[in-house]
């Protein structure tokens, strides 16, 4: 189990004790920043979703926080809209003690031209320990850790990476599976845009999970043959047929389809998409019993994901939800106490 409670030197220890060294031991975290999931080895992965699963005992207690991070800044900035991943961080920080500034680009410096770096280091100079970013642009969070010495954390970055989200997925897929090791994970959807299928390739790929990615051929990345991982430990498939792909799943999770895609020619028509992507009841009667439905949300009801299936048994998108809430304080307790170090 881990513990949440700070490691709080005592007079007596030896100073070497009291700021022990960067360690490359992965059961300790020792990032400054969590950019994305594919550096991730397998042993940080768990020790992220073990302090999630301390974080969510502390969610359950009556009072449901901790002051553990007390004296810590944390700093949303969000150039991109969000409802999850921007509330559960400051729900997350807010359960550990931190301090929270929240700033989206419309109402801050931003607006009136202030580049990225500018205001990067503007926010490390007011105080901040961690920044959690969102920005359009694929590897802006990548460089603003470059220009800083705050943590970064990425919350989603174009069509690159959403580490945290990944992370929140494999915690929600662990609960109910167990192990995942040899597990089919379907992923289907939008895959050539999709940070969340990304960064779940490779946590999944890491835990061994067999993932299967599915989309009419338009949105499944042409390179994605060739990543490093595609043959992994636990294998990886493309498929434009998703009946076929669903065949024994053990998770199935809808992606949503962004409506813009149809201007860029890149879908026949949205009726064609229902017809052939949806996932229904009709279709999961070929997953395994007890398969999951998720959605990293938002979801688009009666286009990727049917109504009663989005709200049936199988699924566990509000779970998800919850769960990002224990995975964040865990980000954030990991990075923070790094920090300390
Ligand atoms: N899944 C996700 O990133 O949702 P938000 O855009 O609401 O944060």
């Amino acid at each position: 189990m881990v513990s949440i409670e700070p490691a709080a030197p005592t007079a007596t220890e030896p100073e070497e004790q009291q700021t022990p060294a960067v360690t490359e031991d992965p059961t300790v975290w020792v990032r400054k920043d969590l950019l994305d999931t594919d550096t991730l080895a397998s042993e940080e992965i768990d020790l992220v979703l073990e302090t999630a699963d301390a974080m969510a005992e502390v969610r359950e207690r009556p009072v449901g926080r901790v002051a553990t991070l007390r004296g810590t800044t944390v700093v949303t900035l969000f150039y991109e809209n969000s409802t999850r991943t921007r509330a559960s961080f400051e729900i997350a920080a807010k359960a550990l003690g931190a301090d929270v500034i929240n700033l989206a680009a419309a109402g801050s410096s931003v607006g009136k031209g202030e580049s990225l770096i500018d205001t990067v280091r503007t926010i490390e100079a007011v105080g901040a320990d961690i920044l959690v970013m969102r920005h359009p642009n694929s590897g802006a969070a990548a460089l603003a850790a470059r220009h800083t010495e705050a943590s970064v954390v990425n919350g989603g970055d174009g069509s690159h990476a959403h580490p945290t989200q990944a992370l929140l997925d494999l915690y929600t897929m662990r609960r109910h599976v167990g192990d995942l090791a040899g597990r089919k994970v379907v992923i289907v959807g939008d895959i050539l845009h999709s940070r969340v299928a990304r960064s779940n390739l490779w946590a999944l790929q890491a835990a061994g999970a067999q993932v299967t990615l599915c989309g009419p051929a338009t949105l499944l990345p042409q390179s994605l043959r060739s990543l490093p991982g595609y043959e992994g430990p636990g294998g990886c498939e493309v498929t434009t047929d998703l009946g076929e792909a669903v065949t024994g799943a053990d998770v199935v999770m809808a992606l949503r389809i962004q409506r813009e895609r149809q201007d860029h020619g890149l879908l026949p028509s949205l009726r064609e998409y229902i017809r052939q992507y949806q996932v229904t009841e009709e279709r999961l009667a070929r997953a395994n019993p007890g398969a999951l439905v998720m959605h990293p949300g938002p979801m688009n009801e009666g286009v990727e994901i049917a109504p009663e299936v989005a709200h049936g048994l199988r699924s566990v998108v509000e779970e998800q939800v919850t769960n990002g809430v224990a995975v964040r304080m865990a980000i954030l307790y990991l990075m923070a106490t790094a920090r300390r170090r």
